[in-house]
């Protein structure tokens, strides 16, 4: 970086059914360029409970299934999370939820179920996070929003975090 900004990197790790929220994490990354960040994006398919020791930063990116459950795929990471419990203390994470408000009772609750989890496990979040509802917005636009500001508590807070 040339404009004394931090460099940053993140992982989003993505729980989707059927691609949603990767599309998401892809209008995400593309937002991202530029702004110095380095971005990896991780199927939570193909995730266990090591990912969160590459790395300090994350974007949780999920949808939810059948009634109020995280995504098939990444049922496992999920599980293995709760299970093996390591200490996330020194994560933190932004979230983005999918679902549909149809699901009244459960609107989310994919994300919502992550975020108790990285909560409980020590992780701490940054910024609010972000719920759509497919039957009233389009996730990607939102995203694309809801990013910009999500950034800019990012820097301040990491750059409070290791400013001396
Ligand atoms: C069978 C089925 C069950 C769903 N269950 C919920 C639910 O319990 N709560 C919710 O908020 N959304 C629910 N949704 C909505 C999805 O989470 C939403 O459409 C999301 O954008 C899908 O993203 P994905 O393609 O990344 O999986 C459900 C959708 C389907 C098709």
């Amino acid at each position: 970086m040339t404009d004394g900004r931090l460099a940053l990197d993140l992982k989003i790790l993505v729980g989707t059914q059927t691609g949603v929220a990767q599309l998401v994490a892809q209008e995400v990354e593309l937002r991202l360029d530029g702004e110095g960040f380095r971005v990896t994006t991780i199927l939570m398919d193909e995730a266990d409970a090591g990912v969160f020791a590459e790395g300090d930063l994350f974007l949780v990116c999920t949808s939810t299934y059948g009634q109020g459950d995280v995504p098939d795929g990444a049922r496992p990471f999920y599980e293995a999370l709760g299970s093996k419990r390591p200490d996330l203390s020194r994560v933190r994470y932004g979230l983005i939820g999918l679902g549909d408000r149809t699901y009244a009772e459960t609107f989310c609750f994919g994300g919502k179920k992550f975020d108790r989890l990285l909560t409980e496990l020590g992780a701490v979040r940054i910024g609010e996070p972000m719920f759509n509802d497919a039957s009233s917005e389009l996730p990607e636009e939102k995203a694309a929003g809801w990013i910009e500001g999500w950034i800019a508590i990012c820097r301040q807070e990491l750059a409070e975090k290791t400013s001396v």
